[in-house]
């Protein structure tokens, strides 16, 4: 146990992003670098994010990991290698500055805790936020002030598209040491204020395959995720940076859901295959395509990650009919008053017509729950000392 206070304490939040032109395949295991860039939108902190506090103390005899309360093995190598990679940033910095730092901060062992304020159990994608505060944190921790993508990137691909808030692209790079495989931000959170986003949290049905193992799968037999690194991604990348320069919704959102689909196509195509969209996956996608016929206009997209939960992409005047055809469609078991978190949407009928055209038999309970959120900054520093999840002793207040 600790004798003295730390030596530095810092804790820090970071945002969940959905990407809207996907990461699959890495080219580089080690390095974590993919065989095409992807775009995403970060999510709002109000909604999810990831909370890390890192503390270095020459008390501490071995460097230590709680996540949700619950220590972890420190060992894991995505761990290790963020560990070591903010160590060897650090090491230069004081090389090249001759030093700010006390000395002793780099041969000091680290403890860090993370929670994450949304239910881990929802299968909500949490290690892009995750690696993303820890790489943020332990680089405020350290002293650290370079460019974080490869820490982040090190630890999960997405997580380096988590250091920045808006619309961020992580550019796939060329360079065989990984140099050029950052990320960087396409436009701000301020950039399009009426965009907003719906998850839709959908019962988990069968055991997922993870991504690290499915993308090594693509890559080793999908002839469809090879054509579409080098043939569709390039192209597309221009065009999604376009449509949201232009705030060109109808653009946006049909490219996010083709992309969506491609990206699950290559899952198909991958040999034995993966799936990931459930039957409410698909009855969501029936949804929107129906929605967007009635309105005669592409008024909602959709896209999915490796799990059966929807995000959807509307902007503000929408969401109030939408959320009303999906209360339609998947009506709430018991929770009918806690079924919708996050922003507020005020009640809106469903217009009969819209009810017509979507001609969907109800699948009850088929949705657990819908979290309202929007566009949002990037990693925050907190300087509140009430907020370190790390105790004087260095060990966490809050136990599991
Ligand atoms: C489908 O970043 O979780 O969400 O780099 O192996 O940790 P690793 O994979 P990860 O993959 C995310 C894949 C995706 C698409 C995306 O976020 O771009």
């Amino acid at each position: 146990m600790a004798s003295e206070e730390p030596l530095a304490v810092v804790t820090c939040t970071a945002p969940v992003n959905i990407a809207v032109i996907k990461y699959w395949g890495k080219r580089d295991e080690e390095l974590v670098l993919p065989i095409n860039s992807s775009l995403s939108v970060t999510l709002h902190q109000d909604q999810l994010k990831t909370t890390t506090t890192a503390a270095i103390s020459k008390d501490f005899t071995k460097d230590r990991v709680w996540l949700n309360g619950r220590e972890e093995d420190v060992g894991q190598p995505r761990l290790q290698a963020c560990l070591q990679e903010i160590r060897r940033l650090a090491r230069k910095r004081r090389n090249a500055w001759d030093g700010d730092l006390p000395p002793s901060s780099l041969s000091c062992k680290v403890h860090v805790a993370s929670v994450n304020n949304f239910p881990t159990a929802a299968g909500l994608a949490s290690s892009a936020a995750g690696y993303a505060c820890l790489a943020y944190t332990l680089a405020r921790v350290y002293g650290v002030e370079s460019d974080l993508s490869e820490v982040a990137r090190r630890g999960s691909g997405s997580a380096c598209r988590s250091l920045y808030g808006g619309f961020v692209e992580w550019q796939m790079g060329e360079q065989a040491d990984g140099k050029d495989s950052i990320a960087r931000q396409v436009a701000p959170e301020s950039h399009w204020p009426e965009l907003r986003v719906l998850i839709l949290v959908v019962s988990a049905e069968k055991k997922l395959t993870g991504s690290t193992v499915g993308m090594q799968a693509s890559v080793k037999t999908s002839p469809l995720l090879r054509f579409r690194a080098e043939s569709v991604v390039p192209a597309r990348m221009a065009e999604m940076t376009r449509c949201i320069q232009e705030r060109d919704f109808r653009g946006f959102a049909q490219l996010t859901m083709q992309d969506s689909n491609q990206f699950h196509a290559t899952c198909l195509d991958t040999f034995p295959p993966i799936s990931y969209l459930s039957q409410v996956s698909w009855r969501i996608i029936q949804l929107v395509h129906r929605f967007n016929a009635h309105h005669g206009d592409t008024k909602v997209a959709y896209t999915f990650d490796a799990g059966p939960n929807a995000v959807i992409f509307t902007l503000e005047d929408t969401v109030a009919e939408f959320v009303a055809a999906v209360r339609h469609t998947f009506p709430p078991g018991s929770n009918g008053d806690t079924f919708l978190k996050g922003l507020q949407v005020r009640p809106a009928p469903l217009p009969a017509e819209l009810e017509a055209a979507l001609a969907m038999e109800p699948t009850p309970g088929g949705i657990k729950y819908i979290i309202a959120t929007q566009v949002g900054p990037g990693p925050q520093i907190l300087d509140d000392p009430c907020t370190h999840l790390l105790g004087p002793d260095g060990l966490p207040k809050l136990a599991a």
